[in-house]
């Protein structure tokens, strides 16, 4: 069952993010020791961003204890201005006393394919994975595009139709580029998903992914199923304005 949360605007949602986000990392330090989260990428998170970097939420947070992975990136270099990385580091990583070595970049800018596999094992070293287990993050934050497609994962392509591989780098073809991507058995594995989804140009896939007939083919974010956590939409009202009720 999703968890439909319509606040008023993306300051709402990055302040509603943020608390969700404390919570959790206490949570799963207070249990594991650790803190794994997987940032998207995209316009939608960098207030949240800014907000984890500022008071009260980014002196609260044990950044020694807190793992940043990603769930997708572009291929460029990462000080881009379309890398997600470049983002995140502009206004949060290079903000907190978070250790590099607890931030895993993608390397958008490598060989895909190797690049792709250098990302699984990192997650399998990190996670200590034996053979065919996969990862199991605390949180994964997501955007979802005007078409439905959820971090790199794109409607009509290869990425929504693996279940299996933990990490994609696949030529999109609405985008004429290369992306790379968590695959959605990483995602779906997650103790908690949360989509950050905001403006008027995001309702009709919103409607479609929420209450629409089921096509994940169609609309990627639908494949978001999480087996055995929480999946969470924190959207503004006018990304909601098509939802009934
Ligand atoms: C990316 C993201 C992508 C993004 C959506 C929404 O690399 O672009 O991972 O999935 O979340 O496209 O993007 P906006 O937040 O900019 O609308």
């Amino acid at each position: 069952m999703n968890d439909v949360m319509i606040l008023p605007d993306l300051e709402a949602i990055a302040e509603e993010a943020a608390g969700r986000w404390l919570q959790i990392a206490q949570t799963a330090i207070a249990e594991r020791g650790q803190f794994t989260v997987a940032l998207s990428g995209g316009g939608t998170p960098r207030l949240l961003y800014q907000k984890m970097a500022s008071p009260p939420w980014g002196d609260q947070i044990p950044w020694a204890e807190t793992y940043i992975f990603f769930g997708d990136e572009r291929r460029v270099p990462p000080d881009h201005p379309d890398s997600n990385y470049n983002m995140a580091h502009e206004v949060l990583l290079s903000q907190v006393p978070i250790p590099p070595e607890n931030v895993y970049r993608m390397d958008g800018q490598g060989l895909a394919k190797s690049a792709a596999r250098e990302y699984e094992r990192t997650l399998e070293r990190h996670f200590n994975l034996g053979r065919r287990e996969l990862p199991r993050l605390d949180l994964i934050l997501l955007g979802m595009g005007e078409d439905g497609h959820t971090a790199s994962v794109f409607p009509g392509t290869r990425a929504v139709s693996d279940l299996s591989s933990m990490v994609l780098a696949y030529y999109v073809p609405q985008l004429g580029v290369e992306r790379m991507t968590l695959g959605l058995s990483v995602i779906n594995s997650a103790r908690n998903v949360i989509f950050l989804v905001a403006g008027d140009n995001k309702a009709e896939a919103l409607y479609q992914v929420l209450h629409g007939e089921r096509r994940p083919s169609t609309y990627p974010s639908q494949a978001v199923d999480i087996r055995d956590g929480t999946l969470t939409f924190l959207v503004d009202q006018a990304a909601a304005a098509k939802l009934p009720g």
